[in-house]
């Protein structure tokens, strides 16, 4: 692990997407929320969200199975796939953390889903019709360094009255009004 990696990690401890989950919260007021991790890795930040949030089931998916999520309370991992994922879960979510990058990815054999205008467009079509009014879809990396994904997720909503964009920090999220 290198220095600016771990000093990232002691600046940003708590969320991946902590504006978007406090707004989330705020929002949705002690209400049990159906949520989505897509990229759930070892379930670091699923934890998280389970500790902060009021959740009465969570969906976690990735492609492959880091963690045995067996004996965790309101927890379905879905070994499989993000977008294939969509059609196997019921619409009326309020919540999707899309979360496919990590500073490892870039030259694993799932780069071609980071950081690709067309894969970032695909998530959005294939996750924003499954969210409830009132849901939200965020990611990390709203910055140059994803320039790609950054310009699918602006043109996925420009002409969309029914859905509004926030950046925040390097954080994106979507809603659903
Ligand atoms: C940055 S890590 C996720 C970290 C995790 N969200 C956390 O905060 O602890 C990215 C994860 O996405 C998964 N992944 C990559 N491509 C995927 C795909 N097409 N479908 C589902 N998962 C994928 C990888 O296996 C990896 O575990």
């Amino acid at each position: 692990m290198n220095n600016l990696y771990k000093l990232r990690r002691k600046l940003f401890p708590i969320y991946r997407n902590l504006k978007a989950v406090e707004m989330l919260k705020r929002k949705n007021n002690g209400k049990k929320l159906i949520c989505v991790e897509i990229g759930c890795f070892k379930g670091v930040n699923a934890k998280r969200m389970l500790n902060y949030l009021n959740i009465g089931k969570l969906y976690l998916i990735d492609i492959k199975k880091y963690n045995n999520f067996e004996n965790w309370e309101y927890v379905k991992f879905l070994e499989m796939d993000g977008i294939e994922a969509a059609d196997k879960i019921p619409d009326g979510l309020d919540y999707v953390f899309y979360d496919l990058l990590g500073d490892y990815d870039y030259d694993s054999d799932y780069g071609k889903h980071i950081n690709n205008y067309d894969n970032m467009y695909i998530y959005l079509d294939k996750w924003i019709p499954k969210l409830k009014v009132g849901g939200m879809m965020s990611g990390r990396y709203f910055t140059p360094r994803c320039l790609n994904d950054v310009c699918a997720i602006i043109d996925y909503v420009k002409y969309r009255t029914d859905l509004k964009l926030y950046g925040v920090s390097n954080e994106w999220w979507i809603i659903k009004e």
